[in-house]
């Protein structure tokens, strides 16, 4: 302030006292004046409006509204325009609990074995499936002969390996050439062990039997041993050639068994046989009955020459020329008689020609000669394998009763059929005996090739043929009474010049 109104006082004298003067040096800035005093507070800015947890933005947004979505779990700020993240990253979450199992993955491969009981001669068929079918079983028992194995996924995968036997032989068992693998012996050849066949007790009914006791085994030449001896038949049945049979054997187990090879007793052969008529024009036929058809592998006809013609019947100047006493169908016309064939039958002869029921009875159709033949024994008298139905013990009637048959039967004469056939046989024999036919001491014709019989018509010599035919039957009739008869009546008719 001194220094100002220094200035002011020197300005002011030198107007005073001088003209002015040029203009002296601008003087120095003056010193700032002070601050002046504070504005007023503008007014408040918008503050961050936070609208809460929301699943979705709230309606009719304002500037800097603000938001949770609870959805993507984001925070929103409203900028005027839009919504725009506001969030900074957030810090890891905790682990989440585990997830569930995956599925399991594809099994790896395994070892399946099974197990088969057969027999060490029986090789089983490969298994299949699961491996427990026929006969197959996956228990590792002592029984155990066979085993097969696999490497699969699963049992029912894979295939199955060849079976592998799993057994040495038992000691039990005897092995020869020819013979069945593991036969056991003592199966047929101890009385003791044997309650499956009783071969001991059917050997001794066997030797009860014509086929033991007959004799005709020495009939063993090549034409004769097929059905006189073991050898032959079994050659005859095996293909064979039939060579004559030194040493022969009757007709015995062997014949119609063949248990050393089978195991068992199975029937040798049940092939139907063929049928030989022995009559000219007549076609030969087949005998098909069951297990009969074993019997008549050999109670069949030979072949026989000379043969009678059926369709001569009623010719009157035909001739038949018989040259030997045995003019006959040699000798198991059993089959022919069961079938009501082999006779000899006249278109004009008096009495109709029929069968009994046994040719067409089921159970004889079934079984043939043994459902009479071989019923159940008594002891080694009759029944079973002596296939003898008389003996000193009576009658065996047990086949006759079987179910559906003679239920109350008393003897074999069954309605006086046997009575009845006999009588016939013999009335015949008496007139052929007459006619100086029949040789009633041989019971064969009376011929031979030096003194031939000759019959004329040819149809007469019918007679002769039936009589043999029924004489050799042997059942006198049973085994078909109705046709047996028939041609007796219409023989006896014949001779006596009937028709
Ligand atoms: C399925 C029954 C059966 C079996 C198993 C059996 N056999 Fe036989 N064997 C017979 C018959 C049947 C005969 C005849 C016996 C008779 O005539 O009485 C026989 C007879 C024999 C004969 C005597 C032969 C003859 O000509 O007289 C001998 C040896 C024999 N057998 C040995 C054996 C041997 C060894 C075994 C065991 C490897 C065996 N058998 C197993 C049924 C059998
Ligand atoms: C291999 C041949 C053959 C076979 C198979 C055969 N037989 Fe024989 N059979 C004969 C011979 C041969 C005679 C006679 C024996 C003798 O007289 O020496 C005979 C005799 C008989 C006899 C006794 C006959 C009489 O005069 O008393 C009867 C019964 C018999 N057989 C029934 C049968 C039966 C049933 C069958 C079937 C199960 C059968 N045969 C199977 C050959 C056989
Ligand atoms: C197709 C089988 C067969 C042929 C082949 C056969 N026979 Fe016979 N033979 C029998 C039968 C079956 C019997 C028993 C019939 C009966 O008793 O019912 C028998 C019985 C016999 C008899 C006893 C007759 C009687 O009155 O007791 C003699 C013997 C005989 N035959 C001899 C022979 C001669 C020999 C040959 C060979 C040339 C022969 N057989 C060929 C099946 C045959
Ligand atoms: C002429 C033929 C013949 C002769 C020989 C013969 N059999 Fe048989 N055998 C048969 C017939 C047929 C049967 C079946 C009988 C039936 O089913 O009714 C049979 C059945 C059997 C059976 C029963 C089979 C079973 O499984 O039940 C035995 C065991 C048997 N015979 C043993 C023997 C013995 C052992 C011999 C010798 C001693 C013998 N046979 C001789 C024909 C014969
Ligand atoms: C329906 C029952 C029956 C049938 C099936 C049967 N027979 Fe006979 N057979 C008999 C009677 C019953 C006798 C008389 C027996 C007697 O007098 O002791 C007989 C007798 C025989 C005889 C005379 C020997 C003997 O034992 O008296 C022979 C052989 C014979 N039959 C064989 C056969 C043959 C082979 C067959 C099959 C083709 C057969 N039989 C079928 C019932 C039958």
């Amino acid at each position: 302030m001194k220094n100002f109104l220094t200035v002011l006082t020197a300005i002011l004298l030198f107007g005073l006292i001088a003209c002015e003067g040029p203009a002296g040096p601008a003087g120095k800035d003056g010193k700032d004046g002070t601050n002046g005093i504070n504005g007023t507070n503008g007014a408040n800015g918008l503050s961050v409006d936070f609208k809460g947890d929301l699943a979705t933005a709230p309606a009719s947004p304002v500037l800097n509204w603000v938001y949770h979505n609870t959805t993507d779990k984001k925070v929103y700020i409203y900028n005027g325009t839009a919504w725009v993240v506001m969030t900074l990253d957030g810090s890891n979450g905790t682990n989440g609990t585990n997830g569930t199992n995956g599925t399991n993955g594809a099994n790896g491969l395994r070892v399946f074995i099974t197990y088969n009981d057969n027999s060490l001669s029986s090789q089983p068929s490969t298994p299949t499936g699961i491996g427990t079918a026929n006969g197959w079983h996956t228990d590792p028992t002592a029984a155990a002969a066979w085993m097969s194995q696999k490497v699969a996924a699963d049992s029912a995968a894979g295939t199955w390996g060849v079976p592998i036997s799993i057994k040495g032989k038992d000691a039990g068992f005897v092995y020869f050439d020819g013979f069945k693998t593991d036969l056991k012996c003592a199966t047929c050849h101890t009385p003791d062990t044997d309650t499956l066949y009783h071969k001991s007790a059917v050997s001794y009914q066997w030797a009860a039997s014509k086929h033991a006791i007959g004799g005709t085994s020495f009939e063993n030449s090549t034409t004769c041993a097929v059905c006189h001896t073991t050898e032959g038949f079994v050659q005859s049945q095996t293909g064979k050639t039939i060579t004559t049979a030194y040493n022969s054997t009757p007709v015995g187990c062997f014949a119609c068994h063949s248990p050393h090879i089978n195991g068992d007793f199975a029937l040798r052969t049940t092939a139907p046989a063929t049928i030989l008529s022995n009559l000219a024009g007549v076609a030969d036929y087949t005998f098909n009955y069951g297990k009969g058809n074993l019997c008549a592998q050999c109670h069949k006809p030979r072949s026989q020459s000379n043969k009678l013609d059926p369709s001569k019947s009623t010719v009157a100047n035909d001739t038949i020329k018989i040259t030997s006493g045995r003019w006959y169908s040699h000798y198991g016309v059993q089959t022919q008689m069961l079938m009501g064939k082999g006779g000899y039958e006249w278109t004009n002869q008096t009495n109709t020609v029929a069968n009994s029921y046994h040719t067409d009875a089921p159970g004889v159709k079934s079984d043939g000669c043994t459902i009479c033949h071989m019923p159940n024994a008594r002891g080694d008298y009759d029944g079973g394998h002596s296939m003898k139905l008389s003996s000193d013990e009576g009658q065996n009637l047990n086949g006759c009763k079987t179910s559906g048959c003679h239920s109350s039967i008393t003897t074999l004469d069954y309605k006086g059929a046997m009575t009845t056939t006999h009588n016939n046989l013999d009335t015949l024999k008496v007139l052929l005996a007459k006619a100086g036919w029949l040789d009633t001491l041989t019971m064969q014709a009376k011929a031979s090739s030096g003194s031939p019989l000759i019959i004329t018509p040819s149809n007469r010599a019918g007679a002769l043929w039936n009589f043999f035919l029924v004489e050799h039957d042997l059942s006198s009739g049973v085994h078909n009474t109705a046709y047996a008869n028939a041609l007796l009546l219409n023989s006896i008719a014949k001779m006596k010049g009937t028709f």
